[in-house]
């Protein structure tokens, strides 16, 4: 099969320019001004008028994960099927480490949960919450033999790890070119506050996020950033959420430590007022760290356009309002299981929030939403509009409008934080690997991919230094 896509805008990290583009099988076969006489296409696509994006990566999402008591409602198949329809070709979803489990058997478990459900192509982060040392020693086959150089941590929940396993893992990342990456709150803090919130009585939705307090996240960066100084190595903070806490990575990366964040569309585009909305409807938003208040969002936007943020993931971690979010009452905001869905929303909203408002480049947009996570996590074969590389690619429509409206989305969660919000820009065809994956049909996107079509992905490891 293949495809010639006409006239369209390439945008890449770097510049935009126009060009036709030719997808032969899997891959991007050329790029250049009036290719139709030279090429012989099964199919040609008239792209005037619109962008040729690099599909979007997501790096951050919890498929059929279990957690609090409950499992996220979006597996393999309902998941990445709405990715597809969201633009993004390749998620790379977190499996978290069970109790005697090596590396090795974590990441096979959810390979084997994920295999022939998947639309569009993934990888995994391992999570470390058993770190015996026999783990710790796996880093270096997990980097190079598994495909999966990137290791979570949790400095929050029951399963977090102490620092000494912090230590250790950066050290083994920065022989092997693996990459850390944190979830940066401090636990006492926030244990302190829920307590004092207990003795007051003061227990809906709004003091999830006063507990989780952004001096819990500013810590848990102050003390990565010293990790790293100590080790010599690099590490990697997700779902970065407030000002301060990019404020700190700011001052690390200053001082020259190797330090990356990611922050995620919920904290560009809501706000802790969510949180007050009626019938406990503030529900919906508790994720951990939560929304922070506008002045947050505006710098995260300042932050993704100046190079302090690298990286856009989703955090999707969907769990029904009613059903889930609810299920082990309503009386108190420690219950309620953390996260949000987001997964098919994320380059509509960088599009419509971000360019089309003018906070960043369309070229940043790419940069944040697919190049540099390729080349964070080691997805050497994607992230890019370039000949050789996978033909995972998004013909954009920058004037189409569209109403969000959980309907209308394929994500298998009962609300979406962006009900209602009117949006300008959406793909117009979407390809995995040269195959269409999803197209707008006038109304909202059309999943028309295959269901079991998408592939485990291994990652490259960094050459260590
Ligand atoms: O609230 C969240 N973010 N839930 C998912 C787990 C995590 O911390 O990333
Ligand atoms: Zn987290
Ligand atoms: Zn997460």
């Amino acid at each position: 099969m293949s495809v010639l896509i006409k006239n369209g805008l390439v945008v890449t990290a770097s510049g935009s320019y126009h060009a036709d583009v030719f997808v032969e099988g899997e891959k991007i076969k050329a790029i250049g001004s009036d290719l139709a006489p030279s090429v012989k296409a099964d199919e040609v696509i008239e792209a005037k008028g619109k962008y040729i994006l690099p599909g979007a990566i997501d790096p951050h999402t919890h498929l059929a994960m279990p957690f609090m008591g409950t499992t996220s409602k979006d597996d393999f198949e309902t998941g990445t099927t709405a990715a597809a329809c969201g633009g993004t070709t390749t998620v790379v979803d977190f499996v978290l480490q069970n109790k005697g489990e090596s590396l090795y058997d974590t990441v096979e478990r959810k390979k084997g949960i994920a295999d022939g459900k998947v639309a569009v192509d993934y990888s995994l982060h391992p999570a470390v919450l058993d770190p015996r040392p026999e783990v710790i020693a796996e880093v270096k086959k997990a980097a190079r033999e598994y495909g999966t150089p990137s290791f979570k941590i949790f400095l929050f929940y029951d399963f977090r790890v102490d620092d000494y396993t912090m230590i250790r893992l950066l050290e083994e990342t920065k022989k092997y070119g693996g990459l850390v990456q944190v979830h940066a709150e401090n636990f006492d803090i926030v244990r302190r506050l829920n307590e004092n919130f207990e003795s007051a009585g003061t227990l809906s939705p709004l003091y999830h996020a006063r507990a989780h307090a952004i001096l819990a996240e500013e810590e848990a960066v102050d003390k990565a950033a010293k990790m790293v100084e100590f080790t010599g190595s690099r590490i990697y903070i997700v779902h970065l959420s407030s000002k301060e806490g990019m404020w700190k990575i700011k001052k690390a990366r200053d001082r020259g430590i190797e330090m990356y964040a990611e922050t995620c569309p919920q904290y560009l585009t809501l706000n802790e007022d969510r949180y007050e909305e009626p019938n406990w409807q503030g529900a919906k938003y508790v994720m951990s760290p939560p929304l922070r208040p506008k002045d947050s969002s505006d710098e995260l936007w300042l932050g993704l356009k100046y190079g302090d943020v690298q990286t856009i993931g989703t955090d999707h971690c969907p769990f029904d309002f009613k059903g889930q979010k609810d299920m082990f009452g309503t009386d108190d905001y420690k219950k309620i299981p953390n996260g949000a869905p987001g997964i098919e929303t994320m380059l509509m909203l960088m599009h419509s929030e971000g360019v089309v408002k003018g906070r960043i480049s369309l070229e940043q947009m790419v940069a944040a939403v697919s190049t540099n996570t390729a080349k964070m996590f080691g997805l050497t074969s994607k992230g890019e509009v370039a000949a050789g590389k996978d033909a995972d690619l998004v013909i954009f429509d920058p004037k189409q409008k569209f109403i969000v409206s959980r309907d209308k989305l394929h994500m298998n969660v009962d609300y979406t934080p962006w009900e209602g919000w009117e949006l300008t820009g959406m793909p117009a065809a979407v390809y995995s690997r040269g195959r269409r994956v999803a197209e707008w049909d006038g109304k909202q996107m059309k999943f028309v991919g295959e269901v079991g079509a998408g592939r485990f992905v291994k990652r490259d490891p960094r050459d260590p230094a």
